[in-house]
């Protein structure tokens, strides 16, 4: 199944985040500088005070907080976020950071049309503190991982990986750092290749042309 269908107009994103927005910034330079032709076109925290809409301001990008609490449920709280999304015309929504499970409100909203990056070479280290958990297990090798969101917590078909050394005088910090500069790299790289529609997916396994 190929997951771009809006092939004739620029690929607008959407990013949800709930911290400090180094992945969204990431994502924000390759389309100002040309390596990325897309555009960031909203940016939406479940956390008022994250840095991310501190972000996207700066760089005059709609940013909107949209909190869990005070809304009915959570469902209420993601058709919220999906009315946000909708009004300005996202057509890929990109999770970086963004630390709450997705549920099928805003999956069914955007079928094959949301991606996460997550930690950890996936399957391995699913959830929070995927880099804690890597070092606590003991593997020499960690890394990123690009995914496509489905109903699971980090099970969706896997779009890129990189891979990291574990070192011996590693903390949580300085493997997480040297994880994170992979995976600037790799987003980056995943959203363009949606962005020219190069992407399928087939059963868990997704395809570039
Ligand atoms: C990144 O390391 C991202 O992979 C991770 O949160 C950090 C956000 O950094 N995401 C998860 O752990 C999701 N389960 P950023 O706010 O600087 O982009």
């Amino acid at each position: 199944m190929e997951v771009r269908d809006n092939h004739w107009g620029l690929l607008k994103i959407g990013v949800l985040a709930s911290g400090r927005g180094s992945n969204l910034q990431a994502i924000l330079d390759a389309t100002l500088d040309g390596r990325l032709e897309a555009e960031v076109a909203v940016v939406i925290s479940d956390n008022p005070n994250a840095y991310v809409l501190e972000r996207a301001r700066m760089n005059n990008i709609p940013a909107f907080a949209v909190e869990l609490g005070g809304k009915p449920s959570k469902q209420a709280y993601e058709e919220e976020i999906v009315r946000v999304l909708r009004e300005h015309e996202v057509g890929l929504v990109c999770l970086a950071g963004y630390m709450r499970i997705v549920t099928p409100v805003m999956l069914k909203a955007f079928p094959n049309r949301m991606i996460n990056i997550h930690p950890s070479l996936l399957p391995s280290f699913q959830g929070l503190h995927a880099q804690g958990q890597a070092l606590e297990y003991g593997v020499r090798f960690s890394g990123c991982t690009v995914h496509f969101v489905d109903e699971g917590v980090d099970t969706g078909p896997i779009i890129i990986q990189a891979v990291v050394p574990v070192l011996q005088d590693d903390t949580e910090d300085t493997l997480s750092a040297r994880i994170l500069e992979q995976e600037h790299r790799i987003y980056v790289e995943a959203v363009r290749l949606y962005a020219q529609g190069k992407l399928t997916i087939k059963g868990r396994r997704v395809f570039y042309e």
